[in-house]
């Protein structure tokens, strides 16, 4: 029998393999349905397969193990977390809820425990958005609410979704299949790295999330007008890139006098931009996040007339497409106070963390009760290859999810 710290070892050392599956061979990307995603995928089933999991890929691209219950009745309990990763990831955020979860079935597995409820380990193929700038849509699969009309979005090269989808195998009229009805979800369990400094600066390894902040994701194009950056006066001039640095300008101004929200604008692009042309058509992106519903909507409608006023001054068109749009979710009260509880039980402090970060628990959440226990991580770095770790956390987050498992097994075996 392994100790937690051995078990968290061979975790580390799964996380550092995965990693090592990238598009760019010098630094981390696992984007969405491609060569390399197949291959990190592979590897993950590979890994469930050794372990006893009953495997399969569904449709959109998710990973599915699962471990059944003698009862056939049973409800389906979900650890899960993604598989997909940023531009220049980090090795931790999806990949660890992933392997530790599995790590936690094999443990199961070697008890040899009776379980009341099938449970069903899951890497989801698209929490982050990279390619498609859409999020969760290996988990709005699993939940039953993908957008059909997301098929024909389209990646920087062209590609649609449905394209992707279709090229690895799957069956895009067979999605909804792939669903796990409401009445069958007991609950869901993700493990995940914080993303942000509350654990790192108290220094205490886990901590349970409370609620998940609501995000809007917005595609901006400011459409002005190319010209000669020799000849034409700057009266005279519509650039639309001028126009979208003063957006994001007064986009952070906004952000900052509003402690209840963050924004960003991480994309930008300037169509056949060269340094002799004025910028006449610029694609931006802009995430906006709050755990408050209506400081969320209050903050959307404010910056959408923000980027309108501007493009009025500046003669500049405007095209505004809402492409996601999430509300805040509140965690399982029920299954986070027995959360908290294994906290206590491993002899750590009971902390509560707001998660300002996105996760699959979000779409979930619409279908299932949902838990998320967070992972201290260095210095509270992520979406940067910086972030890290420690394998003493790792174990810790295996004895805490350890207990808790047990405590929902005992729950539900009476
Ligand atoms: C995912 O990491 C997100 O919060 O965007
Ligand atoms: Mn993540
Ligand atoms: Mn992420």
């Amino acid at each position: 029998m392994d100790t937690p710290l051995q078990r968290a070892d061979k975790v580390l050392h799964r996380i550092n393999e995965l990693a090592s599956i990238s598009e760019d061979e010098n630094f981390i990307t696992r984007t969405y349905g491609t060569k390399k995603f197949i291959e990190g995928r592979s590897k993950v089933q590979q890994w469930m397969n050794e372990a006893g999991l009953l495997t399969r890929v569904d449709n959109i691209g998710n990973i599915r193990g699962i471990v059944l219950s003698k009862n056939t009745n049973a409800k389906t309990f979900v650890i899960a977390s993604h598989i997909d990763t940023v531009i220049n990831a980090g090795r931790f955020d999806g990949p660890l809820g992933v392997i530790l979860g599995l790590d936690l079935l094999q443990e199961l597995i070697r008890l040899n425990a009776d379980l009341p409820f099938h449970i069903e380990l899951i890497g989801f193929c698209d929490e982050e958005g990279a390619r498609f700038h859409t999020t969760y849509l290996g988990s709005a699969a699993v939940t039953g609410s993908f957008d059909t009309s997301l098929l024909d979005s389209k990646d920087a090269n062209g590609i649609t979704l449905e394209e992707v989808i279709v090229a690895n195998g799957g069956d895009v009229n067979n999605l909804s299949k792939d669903a796990i009805a409401k009445q069958e979800w007991l609950g869901y369990f993700e493990i995940h790295i914080e993303q942000g400094p509350v654990l790192y600066e108290k220094n205490i390894p886990v901590g349970v999330v409370t609620s998940i902040a609501g995000q809007c994701r917005v595609g901006m194009i400011f459409n002005g007008e190319a010209g000669h950056a020799g000849t034409v006066p700057m009266h005279m001039r519509k650039d639309a890139l001028a126009c979208a640095a003063e957006f994001i300008s007064e986009t952070e101004k906004y952000a900052a006098n509003n402690k209840a929200i963050v924004a960003t604008v991480g994309k930008v692009h300037i169509i056949n931009s060269a340094s002799n042309v004025i910028p006449g058509e610029v694609i931006c992106s802009l995430d906006l996040r709050s755990a408050e519903e209506t400081q969320l909507s209050t903050a959307y409608t404010a910056i959408k007339k923000i980027a309108e006023d501007l493009c009025e001054k500046r003669q500049i068109v405007l095209e505004w497409n809402l492409i996601q749009q999430t509300t805040p979710v509140t965690c399982d009260v029920q299954m986070n106070k027995l959360l908290m509880e294994s906290v206590m039980d491993c002899g750590y402090e009971p902390v509560a963390i707001v998660s300002g970060a996105g996760h699959d628990a979000v779409p979930v959440s619409k279908v299932s009760p949902v838990a998320m226990l967070f992972v201290k991580c260095f210095k509270g770095i992520s979406h940067n290859p910086a972030e890290d770790v420690a394998v003493d956390d790792i174990a810790a987050a295996i004895s805490v999810s350890d207990n808790f498992i047990n405590k929902l097994i005992k729950l539900h075996s009476t």
